[in-house]
């Protein structure tokens, strides 16, 4: 189901090595910064500005962060949003009671001033935050379960509303603590959760695909909505996401594949499975194509054997307005379907609202959405239907160093499958089936693209440079060029092709505008260990990993060992900080981290270890607040495994034993997702 045309391009493994091996051969240019991300700023090697010491490796059960500097959790899973309401207990949590209290398994952040301002405010101390719950993990729900098979329905409901969003006020006092601003009661203020029960709209160029009519119909029977023209399918999954210059959230639809199940066959099934279209889509997601035991624990809803299109509900980026409840969330169709890890937003020069993404699967695409109308900073919510219509584009990466961007069309995606099966009828099916459009078309496909930042000015607008975290790649491919560009000893298995450790791309968009359709791209950094003795290493599994952050003998990166990027921001100095997510796989002596390092200066880049998170975590959101003086993140799934990297799933059911980790209150207490408020002890500008 998932195989690529024959005439698809060559991962992107293959072309960094292609890259690489032209600058070895060129030889000069290897002298030169790998790249230039700010103009006018001067070369500076160690990266200017980052004076901290760098945190050691630990498998600490905490947040550990450098000399002169403190943590505090701003909030955690179930602390509750509303004044008089009870301690939370995760033993009885309930679906009414998690609809009033901070979800499970935070994920990207987002800080909006209190009172909106363009251009961007700096000065604010109050804000609107909102948080993505990515997904919960069965074995960290419920302590007192001694069995995933005793899990009751109204139990289930409850995890599902643990899903979603929070929108919550928070601010920071005189002495530089931050706090959650808790609203009298729901309605009456602004703090709020949309769980996927909430009504949203779909708009734009899917709204009315024959998949989403299909399946709002056969939602709705079963979840009515409460608002008109609204599906009660509210948003799951919810990985990264975006920031729009008119302050709106954007929320970042992933693994979304996972929560749905197939009964049993039926007339139904059988149709949908009758149409290519549909069997070409639910096999590149994932879908389950029969699942009867995994339909036991299923709500009604995700079951597909009820619901043959249900799965088109999902996989979209939805946009909120958190200063204006209420505004139904909006399902941005036009921005494509995909296993979407983020949103981020950059201004064109001629206005035009741009929106990159990353389709975080092996071996999918890199996506950006330019608008076809123009960003208005005079009047905040008439931007709020920029993202209805515009041009959807995937990335292709060519072997010279430069790249395009394919207008994912209906007449390009037809002209390009050629005898495919599967034909695409008009823009709002490329708009659903962008994945099939992309790999006919000839994009990339990629080692999981995770975060895709740009650099924007203090307008917002893009100055063209924007980098793309590829998380790893697990495959064991065949020997090919760079794949991915690491050093292997001599005597190597040439089988062993995979990219655990992960690496950084950089594109410089044409004209330094990000709504060009061509960009030059170079390699930001390989991930890995700058110091190894050895460019293959054991990991803790017993496994082998590519550790060299060397091509030809010459190093990306100097300074800590790092792996498997995620999430990624900019500061004010333009510091990349990177959050990692399966490190300890790769490298056994720490839990994921925090690094950092300059998007300018030459040769190696100088990475710095800024933050370790505690036992099983992985680290999302990496966030700064406008005045810098503060820097947040989102220490997920905390205990998901022990610090052998086991998971925590089945020694739970096994043998009963307490999770690994009690992030954050500690003792015996069961471990919380959280949001971590990192400030100096001076009060100073973070990093520098
Ligand atoms: Fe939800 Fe791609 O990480
Ligand atoms: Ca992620
Ligand atoms: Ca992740």
């Amino acid at each position: 189901m998932n195989s690529k045309p024959a005439d698809a391009p060559e991962p992107m493994h293959a072309l960094i090595d292609a890259r690489l091996s032209r600058r070895g051969i060129i030889g000069g240019l290897a002298a030169l910064p790998l790249l230039s991300l700010a103009e006018g700023q001067a070369a500076a090697s160690p990266p200017g500005g980052l004076t901290f010491a760098s945190v050691p490796a630990t498998q600490a059960d905490t947040v550990t962060v450098p000399p002169g500097y403190r943590t505090q959790t701003l909030i955690a899973w179930g602390d509750p949003l509303f004044e008089n309401m009870t301690p939370f207990d995760p033993a009885t949590v309930t679906r009414a009671d998690q609809e009033l209290r901070f979800g499970q398994n935070n994920d990207m952040l987002a800080l909006f001033p209190a009172v909106f301002a363009f251009p961007p405010a700096t000065g604010q101390t109050s804000f609107l935050m909102c948080v993505n719950h990515e997904y919960v993990e069965p074995s960290l729900v419920y302590p007192g379960l001694r069995s995933l098979r005793d899990v009751t329905p109204d139990q289930m409901e409850a995890v599902i509303v643990a899903h979603g969003v929070t929108v919550v006020r928070v601010a920071r006092d005189a002495q530089g603590v931050w706090g959650v601003q808790r609203d009298a009661a729901p309605g009456e203020g602004l703090n709020r959760r949309i769980t996927p029960n909430t009504p949203v709209i779909f708009d734009g160029a899917a709204a009315n695909h024959r998949w989403v009519s299909a399946a709002t119909a056969g939602w709705n029977v079963a979840n009515p909505s409460a608002v008109a023209d609204a599906v009660a399918c509210g948003t799951i999954a919810n990985c990264a996401g975006g920031q729009t210059p008119w302050g709106t959230y954007l929320t970042a639809e992933e693994n979304f594949d996972g929560y749905f199940s197939l009964s049993a066959l039926g007339p139904e099934t059988e149709t949908a499975q009758a149409d290519a279209a549909w069997m070409w889509s639910s096999g590149s997601f994932g879908t389950p194509l029969f699942s009867p035991a995994r339909a036991r624990l299923t709500p009604p809803r995700f079951d597909v054997a009820k619901n043959p299109y249900a799965p088109a509900l999902y996989g979209w980026i939805v946009e909120i307005d958190p200063y204006d409840p209420t505004w139904t969330p909006r399902k941005r169709t036009s921005l494509g379907r995909a296993k979407h890890e983020c949103a981020t937003t950059a201004l064109a020069k001629d206005g035009r609202v741009v929106v990159y993404s990353g389709d975080d699967q092996i071996n999918e695409f890199v996506y950006k959405f330019v608008s076809r109308g123009k960003f208005n900073p005079a009047e905040r919510t008439a931007n709020r239907d920029l993202l209805s219509e515009g041009q959807l584009y995937a990335a292709k990466f060519n072997a010279d160093g430069t790249g395009t961007w394919l207008a994912l069309t209906p007449e390009a995606a037809n002209a390009a499958a050629t005898g495919y099966t599967a034909p695409f009828t008009d823009v709002s099916d490329v708009a659903i089936r962008c994945r099939e459009a992309a790999r006919l078309m000839g994009a990339t496909p990629m080692d999981r693209p995770e975060d895709v930042e740009a650099i924007v000015d203090s307008n917002w607008i893009g100055r063209g440079a924007v980098l793309v975290a590829c998380t790893n790649n697990r495959n064991e491919q065949p020997p090919r060029p760079g794949n991915p560009a690491r050093e292997k000893a001599p005597g190597d298995d040439p089988a062993q092709g995979s990219n655990l450790a992960g690496h950084i791309l950089k594109i410089e968009e044409a004209g330094g505008d990000c709504a060009a359709v061509r960009f030059r791209w170079d390699v930001f950094a390989l991930a890995g260990d700058p110091n190894a003795t050895s460019p293959v290493a054991e990991t803790p599994n017993a496994g082998l990993a590519h550790v060299s952050v060397k091509h030809r003998g010459r190093p990306t990166i100097s300074g800590d060992r790092f792996a498997c990027p995620d999430n990624i921001c900019f500061d004010a100095q333009q510091n990349v900080w990177i959050s990692t997510d399966g490190a300890p796989a790769v490298f056994g002596d720490c839990n994921d981290a925090v690094m950092v390092t300059s998007t300018s200066g030459v040769g190696p880049r100088a990475m710095k270890r800024f933050l370790v998170g505690p036992v099983g975590c992985e680290i999302c959101g990496p966030t700064m607040a406008p005045d810098q003086k503060a820097f947040l993140v989102a220490i997920q799934h905390p205990g998901e495994a022990d610090t052998r990297g086991t998971s925590y799933s089945d020694l739970r059911w096994r043998t009963g034993a307490p999770p690994p980790s009690s992030f954050p209150d500690g003792g015996t207490a069961w471990p919380r997702s959280a949001v971590v408020v990192v400030t100096r002890t001076d009060g100073g500008v973070i990093g520098a």
